[in-house]
């Protein structure tokens, strides 16, 4: 089997983080273009650097990393440090990056790369705001046929905002984003909320991360020990929850989750209800779907298979 090309869209964030080390520690499956970054957790400078310390980290220097948007479209930069802490990545202490930014703009190399797509196209993982992504369409909606799947950590189905009472981190960020990618016509795969807060590190598989007892997994265990405090505080929950790596356990193995076709709008007016991912689950509209929206997951399984891997580097 010929390993699938991707593009990782970050903004490390300790769970970008593990979302990176799955994807580098599965060159078998996933080829990867190269990972760009963009404002979200941290402003751009650091998510910059964060994805650089991954790679090196992983010793995939091999992976070119591009800086991107440093806002989003339309709305002001809203940050995360109340989450992340200061650097993004608190918890792990991982040198400053040696390796410099690949030359250019991210936009500029998604558009590069989708355009020069082979005939299996080039499939997107936003981990972030999608403010990258929707440059690029707009600079270039040639890419549009040459884009296989875009599957994307963001948004809330059934279930209430981590932001707002509305709105998931990604999608509220920059909502005028994530309105062109869910209409701009090709497959998405969109991993919200209702899934990833049923993908919880909780102690035992924390300590199964930290007994693989490597470099990477030690800063594995110490940024999640850090990041975990925030949902546990707030929801009571007995880990945090692993938001990005989702993106990638599910390119690596769709069988752990489940969902429906369904048709997703994006709240871009209301304040209120700013960033909202309205999802038609029940088909009350009767209109086409527009993503594939998942609401479950094995999570015994993605802990499994996730600790297997990491364990590779
Ligand atoms: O709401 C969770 C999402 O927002 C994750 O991608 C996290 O890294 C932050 O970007
Ligand atoms: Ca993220």
């Amino acid at each position: 089997m010929t390993a699938r090309p991707i593009v990782i869209d970050c903004d490390p964030g300790q769970d970008d983080a593990v979302a990176l080390l799955l994807a580098m520690a599965s060159p078998g499956e996933l080829a990867i273009r190269g990972v760009t970054c963009v404002a979200g957790n941290v402003p751009l400078e650091l998510t910059a650097a964060n994805a650089r310390r991954l790679v090196e980290l992983a010793g995939r220097t091999d992976i070119p990393v591009y800086a991107g948007c440093p806002a989003p479209m339309l709305r002001p930069l809203v940050t995360a440090e109340y989450v992340h802490g200061k650097t993004g990545l608190d918890g792990c202490d991982l040198p400053p990056p040696s390796m410099a930014l690949a030359e250019g703009h991210a936009v500029d190399f998604i558009v590069e790369t989708c355009l020069a797509a082979g005939p299996e196209g080039m499939t997107l993982c936003p981990l972030g705001p999608l403010t990258n992504i929707a440059q690029a369409i707009i600079k270039d909606p040639r890419i549009l046929p040459n884009i296989r799947e875009i599957v994307l950590m963001g948004g809330a189905a059934m279930i209430t905002g981590n932001t707002t009472p509305s709105a998931e981190f990604n999608i509220y960020v920059d909502p005028h984003a994530a309105h062109v990618v869910f209409e701009c016509g090709r497959p998405v795969v969109m991993i919200p909320l209702d899934v990833t807060h049923k993908a919880i590190t909780t102690p035992a598989r924390l300590d199964a991360i930290r007994a693989i007892g490597t470099r990477v997994s030690d800063s594995v265990a110490g940024m999640l020990d850090f990041y975990d405090r925030f949902d546990m505080d707030r929801y009571g929950m007995a880990g945090g929850p692993l938001h990005d790596p989702c993106v990638i356990a599910y390119l690596l193995n769709p069988g752990l989750f489940a969902g429906r076709r369904a048709r997703v709008r994006i709240e871009t007016r209301s304040e209120l209800t700013m960033g909202r991912t309205v999802v038609d689950w029940w088909g009350i509209t009767g209109d086409a779907p527009n993503a594939l929206v998942l609401n479950e997951i094995d999570a015994d399984g993605f802990y499994a298979m996730l600790t297997e891997r990491l364990a590779r580097l």
